[in-house]
């Protein structure tokens, strides 16, 4: 008698002309992950933007030369086809990019190319973790690990970035929480800092489980944990294209790591899951990336330049940054993020205790904007 009522009032719900109805039933539906989960938005404008120094972007737009290399390319290209199924193509050119950048020979079947290095975070998810393991990463760092971690039913566990993240503590960590895998982000987003390579291989060494380092923003750093993947069967690192390589648009990420690895994560990753435009736009800036370099070298004295002006400013601490943004903490750096914005300049912020901003470096005019903000703002706090 339950059952067929129960029955009945779906049949009901789901001819009902009300919103409120099918909302319900679609709730109802879903992965209990799904429904807990809110989708990632940034940070809402109230504001009219004039420069934008929130999202860790490169200031630089492609020159003309290498996007009429993509035209010409694309003309050539029968769009109306599907992309290589894994796109072999760029990752011949990407292991000869890394070949010439590691001095080794590095082949093909030990990177795998990403829509964005988020779509190869979500793989790592899919491929080790099942619903309940714990995903164990450090406070704060990029938001996408626990998404990707809750979204696939992990638990997601976090040790805070302070002087108690030692090699000992972490490894007392592991022993308790028995995580699947452990993401460390170094440049560290939101921070800026760089993990000590000793730490990182330590904990390598004594995880039994994949160690996944994302280094995003390693182009601006002094060191990275390139060269040891060989020598770990479970370390791997991520990167992406969508920062130094100012290619945030098209998607494009990649991870270099053991070659079983690899083949094993192909199997979760979609086929063509690269779109051909991406795939044509990337082959051409591999091959063209002496301009990059060369954007990398002026950010990183961009950064060294906008820190010391705002350490000129006493009343919050600063965190000397290894990547292409600057992390400030401090009660004063909401001030100065509302003095920001009314100068049309947007950066990221953090409800944190105790609140912290981040900002951007972006191009030279762009940064100079930002100091003479400062210069007014420290005039008046
Ligand atoms: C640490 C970190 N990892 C990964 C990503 C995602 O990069 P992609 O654009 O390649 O998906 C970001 C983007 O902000 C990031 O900050």
């Amino acid at each position: 008698m339950q059952i067929q009522l129960e029955s009945e009032l779906k049949k009901v719900k789901k001819v009902s002309n009300n919103q409120k109805d099918k909302e319900k039933i679609i709730k109802e539906m879903l992965r209990d992950e799904v429904r807990s989960i809110s989708p990632y938005y940034g940070e809402e404008d109230d504001f009219e933007v004039k420069i934008n120094l929130a999202g860790n972007e490169s200031p630089f737009d492609l020159p003309a030369k290498i996007k009429d290399k993509f035209i010409n390319e694309f003309q050539k290209t029968d769009i109306n086809r599907y992309p290589e199924i894994y796109s072999e193509k760029i990752h011949q050119e990407l292991a000869d990019y890394l070949s010439s950048e590691l001095n080794k020979e590095v082949s093909t079947k030990e990177v795998i190319i990403g829509n964005g290095s988020d779509e190869l975070l979500d793989i790592l998810i899919r491929t080790f973790v099942e619903k309940g393991d714990i995903v164990l990463s450090q406070a704060p760092t990029f938001s996408m690990y626990r998404y990707f971690s809750e979204l696939g039913g992990g638990i997601y566990e976090e040790i805070p970035l302070d002087k108690d993240f030692t090699i000992e503590n972490i490894k007392a960590k592991i022993d308790r929480l028995q995580p699947k895998l452990i993401f460390f982000c170094s440049p560290n987003n939101p921070t800026g800092e760089i993990l000590a390579k000793d730490l990182i291989l330590s904990i390598t060494e004594y995880f039994s489980g994949p160690v996944i380092v994302d280094e995003a923003y390693a182009d601006f750093s002094k060191e990275d944990l390139m060269a040891q993947v060989e020598n770990h069967a479970n370390l791997a690192v991520t990167r992406t294209f969508s920062k130094a390589f100012g290619l945030a648009g098209i998607r494009l990420g990649y991870l270099y790591g053991n070659s079983v690895l690899v083949e094993e994560l192909k199997k979760v990753l979609k086929p063509y899951n690269l779109n051909t435009l991406t795939d044509i736009l990337g082959c051409i800036v591999l091959n063209n990336n002496d301009i990059i370099k060369e954007r990398i070298e002026f950010i990183k004295k961009e950064r060294e330049r906008v820190f010391e002006h705002l350490k000129s400013y006493s009343d919050w601490d600063l965190f000397p940054s290894e990547a292409n943004f600057i992390y400030l903490e401090g009660k004063k750096t909401h001030l100065f993020k509302k003095a920001l914005n009314q100068a049309g300049i947007k950066i990221r912020s953090y409800n944190t205790k105790p609140a912290a901003i981040r900002i951007t470096i972006g191009s030279e005019e762009e940064n100079d904007a930002v100091l003479r903000v400062l210069e007014e703002f420290k005039q008046n706090n």
